[in-house]
């Protein structure tokens, strides 16, 4: 596994036994989930299950399931996308929660215990271990922007969906230019930051992994004050700081597999 893998999957193990996301220890793990879900979503869900959320959208509320649909959550975390999803696709359907961080899985599957309609898999959003053309919906919240190759993730999604199916996801983005030494750092990588793609590149990538319909909506702006970032990414020069305040976005990202000649939805 590279380095960086190695080292986000450190960061989400510490994070899922903590039961929190932000601390001393962990100083990447920006907490950027706070009001993306609305209380009646949140009826019914374990104890517990928001503090080990660290989206940084409501993929689930911009899809538009259906009951009886498979859905596909990359990098379910915890499973709080999963459990709001399964209520959605009621007991015909399916939601398939991927992760490639074991605590994550356990704390999953801990929450998601009572569900009958969930199942979790261990494996990495760039080799997806699911057949070609078998879900309907592919989620994800604040994980593409984590991957160290965000096509290869692109393009697994767009494998997995049947024709016709869509991708819903939520996830950091990019609104103006930052220089390079943004992505050298692991801890504003692991914090969902440095590794998130200007909003362009997200399009043509998502374009070029085949999808049609493509939209990157702008949700949210970030403010990273200095103090904040020089207290959550010590590694980051002093002007990689100053630069994030204010570039960074939560998006909703929108497309769709066509469907080929003859295809039968
Ligand atoms: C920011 S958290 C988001 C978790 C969850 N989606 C949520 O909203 O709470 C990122 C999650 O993605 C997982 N992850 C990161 N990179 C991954 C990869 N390349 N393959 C599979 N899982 C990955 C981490 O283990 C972690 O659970």
């Amino acid at each position: 596994m590279d380095d960086v893998r190695r080292y986000v999957r450190e960061q989400y193990s510490a994070a899922a036994r903590r039961g929190s996301c932000c601390g001393p220890d962990h100083p990447g793990l920006i907490n950027m989930t706070r009001s993306n879900y609305d209380r009646s979503e949140l009826e019914g869900a374990p104890a517990g299950i928001e503090a080990r959320s660290f989206g940084c959208g409501n993929p689930v509320e911009h899809a538009g399931l259906l009951p009886g649909e498979t859905v596909l959550d990359l990098g379910c975390g915890a499973g709080l996308d999963m459990f709001i999803a399964s209520r959605a696709v009621g007991p015909e359907g399916r939601v398939i929660g991927l992760d490639m961080t074991g605590e994550m899985l356990v704390a999953a599957a801990e929450n998601l215990r009572e569900l009958k309609n969930v199942t979790l898999v261990g494996g990495f959003i760039e080799e997806i271990p699911l057949a070609d053309e078998s879900v309907d919906v592919v989620l994800s919240n604040c994980v593409i922007n984590l991957s160290p190759d965000k096509s290869a993730a692109l393009g697994e999604a767009f494998r997995v969906l049947r024709p016709g199916g869509r991708l819903c996801v939520a996830d950091t983005v990019f609104i103006r230019p930052v220089s390079e030494d943004i992505a050298g750092s692991l801890a504003a990588w692991s914090g969902c930051i440095a590794g998130a793609l200007q909003e362009d590149d997200y399009l043509e990538r998502m374009k070029t992994a085949g999808f049609s319909d493509v939209e990157v909506r702008r949700m949210k702006v970030y403010a990273v004050p200095e103090a904040l970032a020089s207290m959550a990414f010590p590694d980051l020069s002093e002007s990689g700081r100053r630069e994030m305040d204010g570039a960074l976005a939560s998006a909703i990202i929108k497309g769709r597999r066509p469907l080929r000649d003859g295809d039968v939805i």
